[in-house]
């Protein structure tokens, strides 16, 4: 497996990429890229200034892996946004690898933080279906996996709970914001 930066004139690429994010987020409702196209716009807007777009490509010259990082705040602040891996490639570390080398391409572009926003849209975390207001901080403080979220997933990476969006994709159905310092502050 290799990483490396997915470019524009890959139009291939950019369709199997595409393609992992429809089957990857099969398991969301509603559906954030349903279509082929509507995928393919997604992972076109990556390939602008002031992103990152990295693919893991198998042996045998395959995607099977995309990260997209956003620049925000004067570049001080980089969003993650989106993370997939193709399911018969899951858990064998290829996100692991996509987020770690995000990471470094922050941070040797002077980024300090990378933050992502992870939604529970099917009570997935102790955060979904609950009224969060009027104390957030409550909920986050205790919150706990459930059923199918990447929360822990990106906890091993250093990652920690840094807010919510309460009712972004609908009521009872928050963001749940997670950052991390990419940056090492001597
Ligand atoms: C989340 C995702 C990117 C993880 O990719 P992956 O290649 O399977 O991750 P890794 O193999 O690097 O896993 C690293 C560790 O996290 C764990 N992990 C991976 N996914 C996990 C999950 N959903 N829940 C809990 N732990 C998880 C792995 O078991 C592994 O643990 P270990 O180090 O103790 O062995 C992948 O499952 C995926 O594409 N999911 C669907 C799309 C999605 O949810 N994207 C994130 C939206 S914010």
């Amino acid at each position: 497996m290799r990483i490396s930066d997915l470019e524009l004139e890959e139009s291939g690429a950019i369709r199997q990429v595409a393609q992992l994010l429809v089957d990857g987020f099969s398991h969301f409702n509603p559906h954030p890229w349903p279509t082929l196209s509507l995928a393919t716009d997604e992972v076109e807007e990556s390939l602008k200034p002031d992103r990152i777009s990295l693919v893991a490509m198998s042996k045998d010259d395959r995607p099977v892996g995309w990260i997209g990082g956003i620049r925000h705040y004067d570049g001080n602040v980089w969003e993650l946004h989106p993370l997939v891996v193709a399911e018969a490639f899951r858990k064998k570390g290829i996100g692991t690898s996509l987020v770690r080398t995000l990471e470094k391409r922050v941070a040797d572009q002077g980024g300090l933080t990378l933050y992502l926003g992870s939604d529970d849209v099917n009570g997935a975390t102790t955060a979904g279906g609950a009224n969060l207001y009027p104390d957030p901080i409550k909920h986050l403080a205790g919150i706990r996996v459930i059923g199918y979220h990447p929360l822990e997933f990106y906890r091993k990476l250093g990652f920690v709970v840094t807010g919510v969006v309460p009712d972004a994709n609908g009521l009872g159905r928050p963001d749940i914001l997670m950052a991390k310092r990419v940056r090492r502050i001597t």
